[in-house]
């Protein structure tokens, strides 16, 4: 009985770009590279989301769990990320996009988080796609963060629930619950991805290596997402009465 689902409407696509460490390997390079030619695809997915009209996209750059990964990778792609924000914050300026970080600030290198702090207050106007990339971002952590400060509490509404849930992450007022998820990669999984706004997303799983999907990539799963009947526990349209 999720209020805060509700299409039709801009949609909030989520995507767990995933198989960049294949695609480099698959050519015989170093999994760095196929990090970097992520990041070409983030700016990619991201233009084509705002020119398809989606409302949210929120992207998962970098999972608690992937500080299990060796120092130099971790490195590596903070500082791909760093120069990506970077690189884009005034295109993003002039198109009207918002960006937002969303997990925990407090382990990312200062260097980025100034970073985050500036690009996210130079595009605060942005009335265009509103952007979430998650950093350091566990769902579960959120999750079990937003109890701890309600815990004295009985009775509390999932909508003030998701409220502060957004809070505790950064991610700012209206954050509404996903409507479509894709992953790329092969995996059939959402590793701590939006545990809780995930509740009722329309999921599409893509064989691509993330580095090689597109724009066209992207429109083709919004097309597939908006054949599917959602019914949200009830019963089809016709059926009711
Ligand atoms: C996804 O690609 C990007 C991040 C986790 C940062 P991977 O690095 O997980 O690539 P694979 O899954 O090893 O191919
Ligand atoms: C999920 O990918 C995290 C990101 C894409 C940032 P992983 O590659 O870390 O996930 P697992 O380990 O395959 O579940
Ligand atoms: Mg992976």
């Amino acid at each position: 009985m999720s209020l805060r689902s509700s299409p039709p409407g801009p949609l909030h696509v989520a995507i767990i770009p995933d198989g960049n460490g294949r695609w480099a390997i698959q050519r015989g390079r170093p999994r760095r590279a196929g990090h970097q030619a992520g990041a070409e695809a983030i700016r990619r997915v991201v233009d084509a989301a705002a020119d398809l009209g989606v409302g949210h996209l929120t992207l998962f750059a970098f999972s608690s769990d992937n500080w299990e990964r060796p120092p130099g990778e971790v490195d590596a792609l903070f500082a791909l990320v760093r120069q990506f924000m970077l690189d884009q914050a005034s295109h993003w300026v002039a198109r009207g996009t918002r960006l937002r970080v969303i997990g925990r600030r407090d382990r990312l290198p200062a260097i980025l988080r100034a970073v985050i702090a500036s690009v996210e207050e130079a595009t605060a106007e942005g009335r265009g796609l509103q952007l979430r990339i998650a950093l350091d971002y566990s769902a579960r952590e959120e999750i079990l963060r937003t109890a701890t400060r309600f815990y004295t509490t009985l009775e509390i509404s999932q909508e003030a629930f998701g409220e502060m849930l957004a809070r505790v992450s950064h991610a700012g007022e209206n954050f509404p619950d996903v409507d479509l998820l894709i992953r790329t990669g092969g995996e059939q999984r959402l590793s701590d991805f939006l545990l809780w706004e995930c509740a009722y997303a329309e999921m599409i799983f893509s064989k691509k290596m993330w580095p090689e999907f597109g724009a066209a990539d992207l429109e083709a799963a919004i097309r597939e997402y908006h054949t599917r009947p959602r019914r949200f526990g009830r019963l089809p349209e016709e059926k009711a009465g």
